[in-house]
């Protein structure tokens, strides 16, 4: 079955969402090397890989589908934020929001009936699970050790171990 033309649109969309996120996680590793955090640069940018991968996954799939491929234009990330802290909490806030946005696009496979987009998509919903998590347990080290001093340091260098 050819993918329905709601779903090629949505697929679409996701796709430049999940372009923006990358953007979105450079720039907070540019402000990171700025702040002399290279841990945490390092951990913002392996998650800028990550979310290039998702952005294929969705450009592979949709051809597969024998659908078009439009490309959004990417709107420009900040590359300024108050603290480390911040970073991450608009981290989480942007994964929640890609989370959202996938189970939008899980119902409309659902309503489309299109079942192969549906088992496509069942990957992207453990992957935000996993990723709420990851950026959510940032978001706590980051509260419990404050913002400044050894525990900071300690933290980035954690973080700078990242593998994958
Ligand atoms: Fe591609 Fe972090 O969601």
């Amino acid at each position: 079955m050819a993918i329905p033309k709601r779903v090629e649109e949505a697929m679409n969309h996701q796709l430049g969402f999940e372009f923006h996120s990358a953007y979105v996680y450079l720039g907070m590793s540019a402000y990171c090397e700025a702040q002399s955090l290279p841990g945490f640069a390092t951990w913002l940018r392996a998650q800028y890989q990550e979310e290039l991968e998702h952005a294929v996954k969705f450009y592979s799939f949709i051809l597969d589908r024998g659908g078009r491929v439009t490309l959004d234009a990417i709107e420009k990330p900040p590359t300024d934020y108050k603290s480390p802290l911040a970073v991450f909490e608009a981290a989480l806030a942007n994964e929640e929001s890609v989370t959202a946005a996938i189970d939008d696009l899980y119902t409309l496979t659902g309503e489309e009936r299109d079942y192969a987009s549906q088992a496509f998509l069942n990957w992207f919903v453990t992957e935000q699970v996993e990723e709420e998590k990851i950026v959510g347990d940032v978001v706590d080290s980051l509260r419990r050790v404050g913002e400044k001093g050894e525990a900071l340091f300690l933290l980035d260098r954690e973080l700078g171990n990242r593998s994958g």
